[in-house]
């Protein structure tokens, strides 16, 4: 049990790190999951009949849930939790990151 949270927390430490290298190439894909550079040849450069924009990636792109793992106000919460709570480490980074970064929570805790 405390080997699996060991594993469970340097691989979510890891991929926190690591995410921000993610969000710049969105083109990956994992065993479940694909980046949304994936669907943007379809569903991006989409307009409607009057000429808006209304491209699907590009919208979600911008949104809170596509950046709650880069949110610097997210980041520095998580951070002053652990420092306050080092003893809960790999309860926080689970909890965590089981919204805020589901896919590497996933990637690694569902395997
Ligand atoms: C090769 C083109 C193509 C790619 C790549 C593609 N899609 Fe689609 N997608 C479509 C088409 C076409 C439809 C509409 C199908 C229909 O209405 O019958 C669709 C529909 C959808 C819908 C349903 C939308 C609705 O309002 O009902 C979702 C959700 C969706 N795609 C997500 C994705 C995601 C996520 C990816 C990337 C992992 C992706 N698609 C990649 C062509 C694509
Ligand atoms: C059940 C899902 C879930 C879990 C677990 C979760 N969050 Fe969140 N969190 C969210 C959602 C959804 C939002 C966005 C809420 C909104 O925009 O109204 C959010 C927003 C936030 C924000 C505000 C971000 C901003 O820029 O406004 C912070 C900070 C935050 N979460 C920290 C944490 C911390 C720290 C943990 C772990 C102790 C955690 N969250 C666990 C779902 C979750």
């Amino acid at each position: 049990m405390i080997k699996y949270w060991l594993r469970a927390f340097t691989c979510v430490a890891f991929s926190l790190f690591t995410l921000t290298a993610y969000a710049e190439n969105d083109n990956f894909t994992t065993s479940h999951f694909s980046g949304s550079g994936n669907c943007a040849q379809c569903h991006d450069n989409l307009t409607d009949t009057s000429g808006n924009d209304v491209s699907i990636v590009k919208d979600w792109g911008t949104s809170m849930m596509a950046n709650a793992t880069k949110d610097p106000l997210w980041r520095a919460k998580v951070a002053t939790e652990l420092e306050r709570n080092s003893h809960l480490s790999s309860v926080l980074n689970d909890k965590c990151s089981k919204c805020h970064a589901p896919v590497a929570n996933y990637e690694i805790t569902q395997v």
